[in-house]
């Protein structure tokens, strides 16, 4: 089955809140696994959520990481809005004022070169039109070593199997977020076709891993020092 693109931001007010107030806490904690399997400790360490979408693993980490410097990047002022009330809903448990939200349209930003220790990424891969802007903004941003965690939705083989992945996850979701999560999983890329860009962008040191029925994970690190 082809890949069918859909939109690449999540803009309309409609759309975010059905995607915050869905339940995605499976996927996210197995994102927060995987990543606290290569970076156990998130303190001290700059760290750079490509489209943080509603600020969810960003808090997540906030609360768990006080003395990480935690910034989200998104596309959409409605996703964003949502982190930012997120975060001051939760302000007085976050040491510091809790994670940055900033507005950037990729592959548009001005986020200081070689700058960020560990840049992670859930769901963003799929929705661009261009997989080549997520690594190219990871090597741009990523800082020798830096540690690099993107999980995304794996494309299924047939339209059969992306409606009974929808039904098998999302059946008491709101309609909005099973049209999303549908068109979604018609977007997303294959684990070659992903091998197929960190190669096209010299990053095929990243492993390539199925994770779940409809997640890959990316995982590793930039060449170069630690951090
Ligand atoms: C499916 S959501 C994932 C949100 C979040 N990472 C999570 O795990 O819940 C994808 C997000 O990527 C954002 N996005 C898509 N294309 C983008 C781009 N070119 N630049 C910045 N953000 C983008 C969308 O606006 C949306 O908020």
């Amino acid at each position: 089955m082809q890949r069918i693109t859909e939109p690449e931001l999540m803009d309309d007010a409609e759309q975010a809140a059905a995607y915050a107030a869905a339940d995605f806490s499976a996927p996210n904690s197995l994102f927060i696994e995987s990543l606290l399997a290569l970076q156990p400790d998130l303190n001290h360490l700059s760290v750079l959520d490509i489209g943080c979408g509603p600020g969810d693993i960003c808090l997540a980490l906030a609360a768990q990481f006080p003395d990480a410097r935690i910034c989200g990047i998104d596309g959409s002022v409605a996703m964003l809005d949502i982190a930012r009330q997120q975060r001051d809903d939760r302000n007085s448990g976050l040491h510091g004022g809790g994670p940055e939200f900033l507005h950037y349209v990729l592959p548009e930003h001005d986020l200081p070169a070689a700058s960020v220790d560990v840049i992670l990424s859930n769901s963003l891969l799929h929705h661009l039109h261009e997989p080549q802007v997520l690594w190219q903004s990871v090597i741009g941003l990523g800082r020798p070593g830096c540690r690099v965690c993107v999980m995304d939705l794996l494309r299924p083989d047939s339209i059969r199997q992306a409606r009974e992945i929808v039904n098998r996850h999302a059946a008491d979701e709101h309609e909005v977020l099973k049209r999303d999560f549908y068109h979604s999983l018609l977007a997303a890329f294959r684990p070659a076709e992903v091998q197929e860009q960190l190669a096209a962008a010299s990053l095929s040191q990243l492993e390539v891993r199925v994770v779940s029925d409809r997640h890959l994970l990316v995982s590793g690190c930039l060449p170069g020092g630690s951090i």
